[in-house]
Protein backbone atom coordinates (compact mmCIF):
# COMPACT_ATOMS: atom_id res chain seq x y z
CA UNK A 1 0.00 0.00 0.00
CA UNK A 2 1.44 3.76 -0.70
CA UNK A 3 0.20 6.49 0.95
CA UNK A 4 -0.33 9.45 -0.88
CA UNK A 5 -3.76 11.09 -0.37
CA UNK A 6 -4.38 7.71 1.94
CA UNK A 7 -6.84 8.77 4.95
CA UNK A 8 -4.74 7.30 8.16
CA UNK A 9 -6.36 7.15 11.45
CA UNK A 10 -3.69 6.93 14.23
CA UNK A 11 -4.94 6.37 17.75
CA UNK A 12 -2.23 7.66 20.30
CA UNK A 13 -1.19 10.98 17.94
CA UNK A 14 -0.18 12.60 20.51
CA UNK A 15 3.24 11.49 21.32
CA UNK A 16 5.76 9.23 21.08
CA UNK A 17 5.61 6.41 18.20
CA UNK A 18 1.61 7.66 17.28
CA UNK A 19 2.98 11.77 16.54
CA UNK A 20 6.45 10.31 14.64
CA UNK A 21 4.08 8.30 12.39
CA UNK A 22 1.80 10.92 11.97
CA UNK A 23 4.49 13.14 10.92
CA UNK A 24 6.28 10.35 9.15
CA UNK A 25 2.75 9.60 6.93
CA UNK A 26 1.86 13.02 6.32
CA UNK A 27 5.60 13.26 4.79
CA UNK A 28 4.47 10.67 2.26
CA UNK A 29 1.12 12.02 1.41
CA UNK A 30 -1.47 10.65 3.20
CA UNK A 31 -4.40 12.73 5.15
CA UNK A 32 -4.02 11.92 8.82
CA UNK A 33 -6.35 12.11 11.76
CA UNK A 34 -4.70 12.47 15.10
CA UNK A 35 -6.51 10.77 17.65
CA UNK A 36 -5.78 10.56 21.68
CA UNK A 37 -7.31 12.35 24.54
CA UNK A 38 -4.48 14.86 24.91
CA UNK A 39 -6.52 17.84 22.83
CA UNK A 40 -3.68 20.79 22.69
CA UNK A 41 -0.94 17.92 21.73
CA UNK A 42 -3.00 17.00 18.82
CA UNK A 43 -4.14 20.64 17.59
CA UNK A 44 -0.64 21.74 17.96
CA UNK A 45 0.69 18.98 15.37
CA UNK A 46 -2.26 19.14 13.48
CA UNK A 47 -1.31 22.97 12.83
CA UNK A 48 2.44 22.11 12.26
CA UNK A 49 1.55 19.50 9.76
CA UNK A 50 -0.85 22.03 8.43
CA UNK A 51 1.68 24.40 7.57
CA UNK A 52 3.82 22.52 6.03
CA UNK A 53 1.03 21.81 3.24
CA UNK A 54 -0.64 18.26 5.18
CA UNK A 55 -3.77 17.80 5.76
CA UNK A 56 -4.38 16.66 9.32
CA UNK A 57 -7.42 17.02 11.53
CA UNK A 58 -7.37 16.73 15.45
CA UNK A 59 -10.21 14.44 16.97
CA UNK A 60 -10.22 13.63 21.07
CA UNK A 61 -11.15 10.34 22.13
CA UNK A 62 -10.27 8.25 24.88
CA UNK A 63 -10.15 5.35 23.63
CA UNK A 64 -11.80 3.46 26.52
CA UNK A 65 -14.92 4.97 25.72
CA UNK A 66 -16.85 2.41 23.65
CA UNK A 67 -19.62 5.37 22.66
CA UNK A 68 -17.32 8.32 22.21
CA UNK A 69 -14.72 6.01 20.23
CA UNK A 70 -17.48 5.35 17.96
CA UNK A 71 -18.21 9.40 17.67
CA UNK A 72 -14.90 10.12 17.01
CA UNK A 73 -14.32 7.71 13.81
CA UNK A 74 -17.38 8.86 12.76
CA UNK A 75 -16.35 12.35 13.36
CA UNK A 76 -12.99 11.20 10.77
CA UNK A 77 -15.40 9.87 8.47
CA UNK A 78 -17.39 13.15 7.96
CA UNK A 79 -14.26 15.33 7.65
CA UNK A 80 -11.89 13.35 5.78
CA UNK A 81 -14.50 11.13 3.43
CA UNK A 82 -12.93 7.77 3.98
CA UNK A 83 -10.71 5.85 6.44
CA UNK A 84 -7.71 3.64 4.18
CA UNK A 85 -5.78 2.65 7.18
CA UNK A 86 -6.72 2.33 10.71
CA UNK A 87 -3.25 2.26 13.46
CA UNK A 88 -4.30 0.99 16.45
CA UNK A 89 -1.68 2.82 18.98
CA UNK A 90 -2.74 4.28 21.49
CA UNK A 91 -1.80 2.53 25.08
CA UNK A 92 -0.46 2.46 28.24
CA UNK A 93 1.91 0.18 30.52
CA UNK A 94 2.41 -1.04 34.19
CA UNK A 95 5.12 -2.01 35.69
CA UNK A 96 4.52 -4.35 39.21
CA UNK A 97 4.42 -7.27 40.52
CA UNK A 98 1.36 -9.41 40.17
CA UNK A 99 0.66 -10.17 43.57
CA UNK A 100 -0.56 -6.92 44.65
CA UNK A 101 -1.94 -5.22 41.17
CA UNK A 102 -5.16 -2.85 41.88
CA UNK A 103 -7.89 -3.55 40.33
CA UNK A 104 -8.66 -0.15 38.76
CA UNK A 105 -5.10 -0.02 37.19
CA UNK A 106 -5.85 -3.69 36.06
CA UNK A 107 -9.27 -2.09 34.36
CA UNK A 108 -7.56 0.84 32.80
CA UNK A 109 -4.80 -1.10 31.69
CA UNK A 110 -6.69 -3.76 29.85
CA UNK A 111 -9.20 -0.95 28.67
CA UNK A 112 -7.31 0.77 27.03
CA UNK A 113 -4.77 -1.87 25.19
CA UNK A 114 -7.08 -4.51 24.30
CA UNK A 115 -10.99 -2.77 24.85
CA UNK A 116 -9.19 0.07 22.71
CA UNK A 117 -8.43 -1.41 19.64
CA UNK A 118 -11.55 -3.67 19.38
CA UNK A 119 -13.54 -0.37 20.14
CA UNK A 120 -11.42 1.46 17.21
CA UNK A 121 -11.73 -1.71 14.54
CA UNK A 122 -15.46 -1.87 15.32
CA UNK A 123 -16.50 1.45 14.48
CA UNK A 124 -13.83 1.91 11.69
CA UNK A 125 -14.60 -1.38 10.01
CA UNK A 126 -17.59 0.06 7.94
CA UNK A 127 -15.17 2.61 6.79
CA UNK A 128 -12.14 0.27 6.02
CA UNK A 129 -14.40 -1.91 4.00
CA UNK A 130 -15.86 0.46 1.47
CA UNK A 131 -12.25 1.25 0.92
CA UNK A 132 -10.72 -2.54 1.11
CA UNK A 133 -8.31 -0.64 3.65
CA UNK A 134 -5.71 -1.68 6.06
CA UNK A 135 -5.23 -2.48 9.86
CA UNK A 136 -1.82 -1.68 11.68
CA UNK A 137 -1.89 -3.12 15.71
CA UNK A 138 0.81 -1.52 17.34
CA UNK A 139 1.87 -4.44 19.71
CA UNK A 140 4.99 -4.94 21.64
CA UNK A 141 8.04 -7.35 21.61
CA UNK A 142 7.16 -7.96 25.37
CA UNK A 143 3.92 -10.09 23.70
CA UNK A 144 6.12 -12.85 22.70
CA UNK A 145 8.06 -13.46 26.23
CA UNK A 146 7.48 -11.21 29.03
CA UNK A 147 9.94 -10.16 31.84
CA UNK A 148 8.80 -10.11 35.33
CA UNK A 149 7.07 -7.06 36.45
CA UNK A 150 5.69 -6.91 33.05
CA UNK A 151 2.92 -9.50 33.24
CA UNK A 152 -0.24 -7.53 32.98
CA UNK A 153 1.11 -5.58 30.10
CA UNK A 154 2.75 -7.86 28.18
CA UNK A 155 -0.21 -10.33 28.52
CA UNK A 156 -2.60 -7.38 26.53
CA UNK A 157 -0.01 -7.13 23.74
CA UNK A 158 -0.34 -10.94 23.50
CA UNK A 159 -4.21 -10.59 22.99
CA UNK A 160 -3.64 -7.86 20.66
CA UNK A 161 -1.16 -10.90 19.15
CA UNK A 162 -4.23 -12.51 19.28
CA UNK A 163 -6.72 -10.13 17.95
CA UNK A 164 -4.74 -9.37 14.74
CA UNK A 165 -4.52 -12.77 13.91
CA UNK A 166 -8.38 -13.18 14.33
CA UNK A 167 -9.15 -9.91 12.23
CA UNK A 168 -6.40 -10.97 9.46
CA UNK A 169 -8.71 -14.31 9.22
CA UNK A 170 -11.93 -12.71 9.68
CA UNK A 171 -11.27 -9.63 8.14
CA UNK A 172 -9.98 -11.26 4.36
CA UNK A 173 -13.60 -11.81 3.37
CA UNK A 174 -14.06 -7.79 3.29
CA UNK A 175 -10.44 -7.37 1.60
CA UNK A 176 -9.06 -6.00 4.69
CA UNK A 177 -5.55 -6.53 5.44
CA UNK A 178 -4.18 -7.17 9.10
CA UNK A 179 -0.61 -5.98 10.16
CA UNK A 180 0.55 -6.65 13.49
CA UNK A 181 3.97 -5.07 14.28
CA UNK A 182 5.75 -5.68 17.96
CA UNK A 183 7.78 -2.25 19.19
CA UNK A 184 10.93 -2.28 20.44
CA UNK A 185 11.51 -0.28 23.52
CA UNK A 186 11.45 2.89 22.50
CA UNK A 187 12.43 6.40 23.68
CA UNK A 188 9.14 7.99 24.13
CA UNK A 189 6.62 9.38 27.27
CA UNK A 190 5.73 5.58 27.69
CA UNK A 191 7.67 5.25 31.08
CA UNK A 192 6.65 8.58 32.58
CA UNK A 193 2.69 7.60 31.74
CA UNK A 194 3.25 3.51 33.16
CA UNK A 195 1.19 2.79 35.91
CA UNK A 196 3.38 1.75 38.52
CA UNK A 197 2.33 -0.65 41.42
CA UNK A 198 2.62 0.72 44.75
CA UNK A 199 6.00 0.89 46.39
CA UNK A 200 7.69 -0.36 42.87
CA UNK A 201 10.95 1.56 42.02
CA UNK A 202 11.03 3.16 38.83
CA UNK A 203 13.91 1.43 36.74
CA UNK A 204 16.92 2.92 35.07
CA UNK A 205 17.57 1.88 32.03
CA UNK A 206 20.82 2.12 30.58
CA UNK A 207 19.52 0.10 27.41
CA UNK A 208 19.83 1.99 24.15
CA UNK A 209 16.38 2.54 23.04
CA UNK A 210 15.25 3.31 19.39
CA UNK A 211 14.09 6.28 18.41
CA UNK A 212 10.43 7.14 17.92
CA UNK A 213 11.37 8.42 14.42
CA UNK A 214 12.72 5.11 13.29
CA UNK A 215 10.01 3.06 14.62
CA UNK A 216 7.56 4.91 12.78
CA UNK A 217 9.76 4.84 9.66
CA UNK A 218 9.26 0.71 10.57
CA UNK A 219 5.84 0.37 11.04
CA UNK A 220 5.17 2.55 7.49
CA UNK A 221 7.50 0.19 5.89
CA UNK A 222 5.49 -2.62 7.61
CA UNK A 223 2.32 -1.08 6.22
CA UNK A 224 3.78 -0.38 2.53
CA UNK A 225 4.63 -3.73 2.48
CA UNK A 226 1.18 -5.58 4.08
CA UNK A 227 3.60 -7.10 6.34
CA UNK A 228 1.72 -10.01 8.52
CA UNK A 229 3.67 -9.54 11.36
CA UNK A 230 6.92 -7.82 12.75
CA UNK A 231 8.77 -8.87 15.83
CA UNK A 232 11.51 -6.39 16.26
CA UNK A 233 12.77 -8.42 19.69
CA UNK A 234 14.80 -10.78 18.02
CA UNK A 235 16.87 -11.53 20.76
CA UNK A 236 14.50 -12.39 23.22
CA UNK A 237 12.67 -14.18 21.15
CA UNK A 238 14.77 -16.32 20.04
CA UNK A 239 16.53 -16.58 23.49
CA UNK A 240 12.79 -17.88 24.79
CA UNK A 241 12.71 -20.59 22.55
CA UNK A 242 16.33 -21.79 22.97
CA UNK A 243 16.52 -21.39 26.13
CA UNK A 244 13.48 -20.80 28.14
CA UNK A 245 14.82 -21.52 31.84
CA UNK A 246 17.69 -19.72 31.83
CA UNK A 247 15.77 -16.33 30.53
CA UNK A 248 13.22 -17.31 33.81
CA UNK A 249 17.01 -17.16 36.17
CA UNK A 250 18.27 -14.59 34.54
CA UNK A 251 15.56 -11.99 35.13
CA UNK A 252 14.59 -13.01 38.19
CA UNK A 253 16.88 -11.24 39.79
CA UNK A 254 15.13 -7.80 38.69
CA UNK A 255 11.91 -8.55 41.01
CA UNK A 256 14.14 -7.87 44.49
CA UNK A 257 15.89 -4.94 42.05
CA UNK A 258 12.41 -3.29 41.95
CA UNK A 259 9.96 -4.47 44.42
CA UNK A 260 11.74 -4.47 47.61
CA UNK A 261 8.67 -4.72 49.83
N1 LIG B 1 7.90 2.96 24.18
C1 LIG B 1 8.15 1.66 24.17
O1 LIG B 1 9.23 1.20 24.63
C2 LIG B 1 7.16 0.69 23.55
C3 LIG B 1 7.59 -0.62 23.32
C4 LIG B 1 6.70 -1.53 22.75
C5 LIG B 1 5.40 -1.12 22.42
N2 LIG B 1 5.00 0.16 22.67
C6 LIG B 1 3.61 0.53 22.31
O2 LIG B 1 3.63 1.64 21.43
C7 LIG B 1 2.40 2.37 21.57
C8 LIG B 1 2.72 3.86 21.69
O3 LIG B 1 3.43 4.10 22.90
P1 LIG B 1 4.57 5.21 23.03
O4 LIG B 1 5.83 4.52 23.35
O5 LIG B 1 4.52 6.13 21.89
O6 LIG B 1 4.10 5.92 24.40
P2 LIG B 1 3.50 7.38 24.70
O7 LIG B 1 4.44 8.43 24.21
O8 LIG B 1 3.13 7.35 26.15
O9 LIG B 1 2.19 7.44 23.80
C9 LIG B 1 1.00 6.77 24.17
C10 LIG B 1 -0.13 7.36 23.35
O10 LIG B 1 -1.34 6.65 23.67
C11 LIG B 1 -2.36 7.60 23.95
N3 LIG B 1 -3.33 7.04 24.90
C12 LIG B 1 -3.10 6.44 26.09
N4 LIG B 1 -4.25 6.13 26.70
C13 LIG B 1 -5.24 6.55 25.85
C14 LIG B 1 -6.67 6.54 25.91
N5 LIG B 1 -7.32 6.03 26.98
N6 LIG B 1 -7.35 7.06 24.87
C15 LIG B 1 -6.72 7.58 23.81
N7 LIG B 1 -5.37 7.64 23.69
C16 LIG B 1 -4.65 7.12 24.71
C17 LIG B 1 -1.63 8.79 24.54
O11 LIG B 1 -2.38 9.98 24.31
P3 LIG B 1 -3.20 10.82 25.42
O12 LIG B 1 -2.51 10.70 26.72
O13 LIG B 1 -3.21 12.21 24.85
O14 LIG B 1 -4.56 10.19 25.39
C18 LIG B 1 -0.37 8.83 23.68
O15 LIG B 1 -0.61 9.54 22.50
C19 LIG B 1 1.69 1.79 22.79
O16 LIG B 1 0.67 0.93 22.38
C20 LIG B 1 2.78 0.98 23.50
O17 LIG B 1 2.25 -0.11 24.22
C21 LIG B 1 5.85 1.08 23.22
Amino acid sequence: MEFSDRIVAITGASSGIGRSLAKHLAGKGAKVALMARRRELLEELAGELASAGATAIAVRVDIADREAVHRAFDEVGERLGRIDVLVNNAGVGYFGPLERIAEGDLDRLVRTNVYGPIFALQAALPALRESRGLVCNVSSGLSKRTLPLLAPYAGTKSMLDALSDGMRMELRRYGVRVVNYCAPETDTDFDRTTIRGEGVAVPKTRRRRQSPERVAARIARAIEQERREVVETRVLVWMARIAPGLLDRMFSGMVDRYDAS
